[in-house]
């Protein structure tokens, strides 16, 4: 048994580590197991797992529990006997995803629909050309408050824009980030709910004490690809020399700690952290404004498993001022879940999930000089996804505004 799985661990190497042509993508027959992991062995070979080999980790290999991973059709077989082998217990969560991504995008076409195109009203996603269109509108709307100002360009051509919301008056800065990860939608949807219960007053007061920026959706290229050619597509678009693979993960591509753990040095992985810190462009564009800005806060919004965290990511240890990031965390998440009582974790990022190194929290909080950072992972926790649906995304944003409001009081303030 000892040398089968020596042969099919040298499959899997062999199979899509080092692949002489593009791993296929194709989803016909691809699952989603949900694997429960009960011991901590299996935790660290399941992070192996996920930066050698092509397999799609859903959720983080994370602290003993359930994970969800999508196994494409070649390599179920493969999989299901390592679980056997490794007498860990699964259940099938997604029987076919390309059938379930099919339905899923039929009911986005009709919330599309419905929601008709006079303006954004979250109740369904929205592309990045119309979100970009969105914020230049505020420019136009709130000229009293609204700035916009275009910061960079993606590695396609994408503008990338960012938005200051300001009175003038204020003294401290949140900076807010999105869509790092291109298939996490609810991520823009969310952090374009926060700028429109800003401008319309919902934050009344709140702009007197706290400058505003925002940039809703940091990987144009990706979060463009996701509409037209690949719903499940996480990383950025930039080609890597000498491989068929495209794209990074942009949340392994920064430069403090870079590829010290949890990160691949393989392009075909999920969790490619790119040829060299910073090698992607996007990334340098938001950290330069970081740089100039150094906003007292950074928060930058992901999906899917709800927690709420702060570094350190590349190692166990904890910064110096985490009891403070802990309970503000706390605090945040208790006012998120008075909305509808969805329950948050709050923990370091290597805690509460397992060490990834090269996140843009550790580089915001170290370099960038922040004094707290925040990872947040939203709804849900598996049973939708990514594809979180279209009547999901009021609450979910709703919920998570009264998190948000919650930390720009007490930065005003404090
Ligand atoms: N799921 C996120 C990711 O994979 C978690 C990031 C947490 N932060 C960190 N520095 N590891 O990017
Ligand atoms: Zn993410």
């Amino acid at each position: 048994m000892k040398l089968k799985l020596a042969v099919l661990l040298a499959g899997i190497a062999l199979a899509t580590a080092v692949p002489l042509h593009e791993p296929s993508r194709d989803n016909h027959g691809a699952q989603v197991l949900r694997v429960k992991v009960t011991d901590l062995a299996d935790l660290t070979y399941f992070a192996y797992l996920q930066s050698r080999t092509t397999l799609d980790f859903w959720t983080e290999p994370r602290a003993l529990g359930e994970i969800d991973i999508m196994v494409r059709r070649w390599d179920l077989p493969m999989l299901k006997a390592v679980l056997l082998h490794r007498k860990l217990q699964y259940s099938i969560h997604i029987a076919d995803v390309h059938r379930h991504l099919a339905d899923m995008k039929e009911k986005h076409l009709q919330a599309r629909t419905r929601a008709g195109d006079a303006r954004m009203s979250w109740d369904a996603y929205y592309n990045y050309d119309e979100i970009n269109a969105w914020l230049d509108s505020l420019a136009a709307d709130y000229p009293s408050i609204a700035t916009v100002t275009d910061v960079g360009t993606s590695y396609e051509g994408r503008t990338m824009k960012l938005l200051k919301l300001s009175t003038g008056q204020a003294v401290h800065a949140i900076f807010t980030d999105g869509g790092m990860h291109a298939r996490e939608w609810i991520a823009p949807a969310t952090v374009t709910y926060f700028i429109q219960q800003l401008v319309a007053g919902d934050g009344v007061g709140l702009l007197d004490d706290v400058d505003f920026y925002f940039m809703p959706s940091i990987n144009p290229d990706g979060y463009a690809y996701t509409f037209t050619e690949d719903r499940l597509w996480r990383k950025t678009r930039s080609p890597n020399p000498g491989s068929p693979c495209v794209g990074t993960d942009p949340n392994r591509n920064w430069s403090f700690h870079w590829m010290e753990g949890g990160a691949s040095d393989m392009p075909c992985s999920e969790i490619y952290a790119g040829p060299e810190p910073f090698s992607e462009v996007e990334m340098r564009v938001v950290r330069d404004q970081l740089l100039v800005l150094r906003p007292r806060v950074y928060l930058t919004f992901h999906s899917y498993s709800q927690l709420w965290m702060y570094p350190w990511g590349y190692t166990t240890d904890l910064p110096d001022n985490w009891e403070d990031m802990h309970s503000l965390a706390i605090a945040a998440v208790a006012a998120l879940t008075a909305v509808h009582g969805t329950q948050y974790e709050v923990g370091s990022s290597s805690n509460t999930s397992y060490i990834a190194a090269g996140g843009s929290d550790d580089w915001a909080l170290s370099v960038g000089g922040s004094e707290y950072a925040y990872t947040i992972e939203l709804r849900d926790q598996g049973q939708y996804g990514f594809e979180l649906p279209e009547n999901l995304i009021i609450p979910t944003a709703e919920e998570t505004w009264e998190g948000f409001k919650l930390i720009a009081q007490f930065i005003g303030h404090y």
